[in-house]
């Protein structure tokens, strides 16, 4: 990962400083509550319902384990001793003390992390697939863009008063595992005929109250290029962008308004006048954000390791199912990426407590180069572990009930923390995923069902990206009272596709009967093999809205 020099270092204490100021100001009443609104948000901290929540930036979900013993410490110190992690693979405390912050964030800077743009009008936290640099299918490896990005991106002057909030997210592999087509603008690595590394820009994509699956503005854009033209949006979002309604400030709104071909003319002429002038990226420049993903010391193995991971799966099937469902396979031979699940029953999805990031931190430090990587479907990963290692790791982990077996399957659910804690929600969305997980615990008919996207948000915002769930749920409100709509058919991969309305919504304890006739729906109606999306695609849906409306 990226390491800060004295310069980031500097920017970074100067910043907790100023910080710190403008807190005890606002506290003793000579910054009002508007005045210090601005201030507050970029540094992180929004108000919620019952206390601030900080938004602590991670980018490209990359930490080592000093950050996460920070934040474990943290969360101990001035929290309630867990923290949550968001679809944008940040990591969010949900009760600190306003007067406190600044505290903390001295004490995350110490470890080169800080809360800078993960709120407000601006370009927000990179994000970008959890297996970047170690994953079989990979083409190009997306961390060096994004450190470039980032670099680019953060304290960038005229981008810090957009219209609204702006999101980029970069994917470097055939599966998209960041969902590009969701983002203000995704940025696709790819290789043209000649071999050279080029980049497939989408705009306009993104959730909210209008979901909107991004469209191709440049097939293939040529890598020194990459910040100068990113620059040319921005500047034709920022001149053009709605500023009178912050429901129709986002991009999309912008890039529907104009349509595509008019959108991009404007940003090709807007290019012409920064196109090769100073963002043009050296390879000397590439090579420096590269020189910071070098390969960690792996060892050279052999076939062994797997010969042993799979005798060892054959004996204790637990551990093989384990294996199955939570490790992927790796780059370099002996070793496996391993996903750990922050999605147990009974517990809020994506939370995790101090002692659990902890552990991590240890468990990262033994098995895995000290790295631990967050997702954006609110889980973590470690990216490098020995195949050999895999089952002294998995007993360690099961103890700590972090071996939960359902990465990618239906109790495997993206939530936003909904009512529970936040202010803008129609309904809570935390206790619909637990009485869910609690209805489906057979993990036997979980597996059965194939892989399963379930998103849940609180309200239409979609932090919980319903619209993209192969099936979303939508807490709405119905004259004061908590009701949920359903969508189905959502995808956030390559053939992105926003979710349909299934019917009426329905009260919260209806919710894990209507789950089981969508399901039972599905399994009636499947032919062999054929996943959940696939058979929604082929029948529509026409036949769920019968079984559930009966
Ligand atoms: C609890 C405090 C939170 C507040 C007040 C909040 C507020 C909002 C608002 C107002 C939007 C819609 C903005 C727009 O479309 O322009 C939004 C979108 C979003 N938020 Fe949150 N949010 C919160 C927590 C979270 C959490 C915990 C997550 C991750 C789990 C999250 C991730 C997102 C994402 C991914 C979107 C996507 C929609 C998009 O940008 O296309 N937010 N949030
Ligand atoms: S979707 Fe709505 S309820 Fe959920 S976190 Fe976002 S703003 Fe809050």
């Amino acid at each position: 990962m990226y390491v800060y020099d004295e310069y980031d270092q500097k920017i970074l204490d100067e910043r907790v400083d100023q910080y710190r100021g403008q807190t005890e100001r606002f506290l003793a009443g000579t910054l009002s509550e508007e005045e210090f609104l601005p201030l507050r948000l970029q540094n992180g901290l929004y108000v919620q319902r019952l206390a601030p929540m900080l938004r602590v930036a991670v980018p490209y979900g990359l930490m080592n384990s000093a950050q996460l013993r920070t934040v474990a410490r943290l969360s101990r110190d001035y929290d309630k001793g867990y923290v949550h992690i968001s679809t944008r693979q940040n990591i969010q405390f949900n009760w600190p003390e306003l007067a406190e912050v600044p505290e903390m964030l001295a004490e995350l800077a110490k470890v080169q992390m800080h809360a800078i743009q993960t709120s407000g009008n601006c370009i927000r936290n990179t994000t970008t697939d959890q297996f970047a640099g170690v994953a079989r299918d990979e083409l190009v490896d997306p961390r060096p863009y994004c450190e470039i990005i980032r670099q680019w991106s953060t304290l960038h002057p005229e981008f810090a008063f957009l219209p609204r909030k702006f999101k980029i997210a970069v994917c470097g592999t055939e599966e998209d595992r960041a969902a590009i087509h969701a983002h203000d603008i995704g940025i696709e690595l790819v290789k043209n005929s000649e071999g050279d590394v080029g980049y497939r820009v989408i705009v306009g994509g993104g959730l909210g109250r209008t979901p909107v699956i991004g469209v191709e503005i440049c097939a293939f854009l040529e890598k020194q290029h990459l910040l100068s033209y990113l620059e040319a949006i921005l500047r034709v979002y920022n001149q053009h962008g709605r500023r009178d309604n912050k429901y129709k400030a986002r991009i999309k709104i912008l890039v529907k308004a104009m349509g595509i071909e008019a959108f991009r003319e404007s940003v090709e002429s807007e290019w012409v006048h920064l196109k090769d002038g100073p963002t043009t990226l050296t390879d000397a420049e590439i090579e420096r954000a590269k020189s910071f993903f070098t390969e960690p010391a792996y060892a050279e193995f052999d076939n062994t390791p797997d010969a042993e991971l799979s005798a060892k799966a054959d004996a204790d099937p637990i551990f093989g199912n384990w294996v199955k469902r939570n490790t992927v396979e790796h780059r370099v031979n002996g070793y496996r990426i391993v996903n750990i699940s922050l999605k147990a029953t009974g517990y809020a999805p994506g939370d995790i407590t101090d002692d659990q990031l902890e552990l991590l931190a240890d468990l990262a430090d033994r098995f895995s180069f000290g790295e631990i990587r967050s997702t954006h479907q609110q889980n973590l990963v470690l990216a490098d572990v020995p195949s050999n290692e895999l089952y002294t790791l998995w007993q360690i982990l099961q103890k700590a009930g972090l071996a939960t077996a359902n990465i990618g399957y239906l109790t495997d659910m993206i939530c936003c923390p909904g009512g529970d804690y936040c202010a803008l929600a129609n309904a809570k969305s935390i206790p619909v995923a637990e009485a869910i997980q609690a209805r489906f615990d057979d993990m036997d008919y979980v597996y059965d069902l194939g892989p399963l996207e379930l998103n849940i948000s609180g309200c239409m915002n979609a932090c919980g990206h319903h619209h993209i769930g192969h099936i979303g749920i939508l807490g709405v409100d119905k004259k004061g009272e908590e009701f949920y709509q359903v969508c189905l058919g959502g995808s956030q991969a390559k053939d992105a596709s926003i979710g349909k309305i299934l019917g009426p919504s329905f009260r919260q304890e209806d919710m894990p009967d209507v789950m089981e006739k969508i399901l039972g729906t599905y399994v009636d109606l499947r032919s062999e093999d054929e996943q959940f999306l696939d058979t929604y695609r082929r029948v529509g849906i026409a036949p769920f809205k019968e079984k559930v409306y009966a």
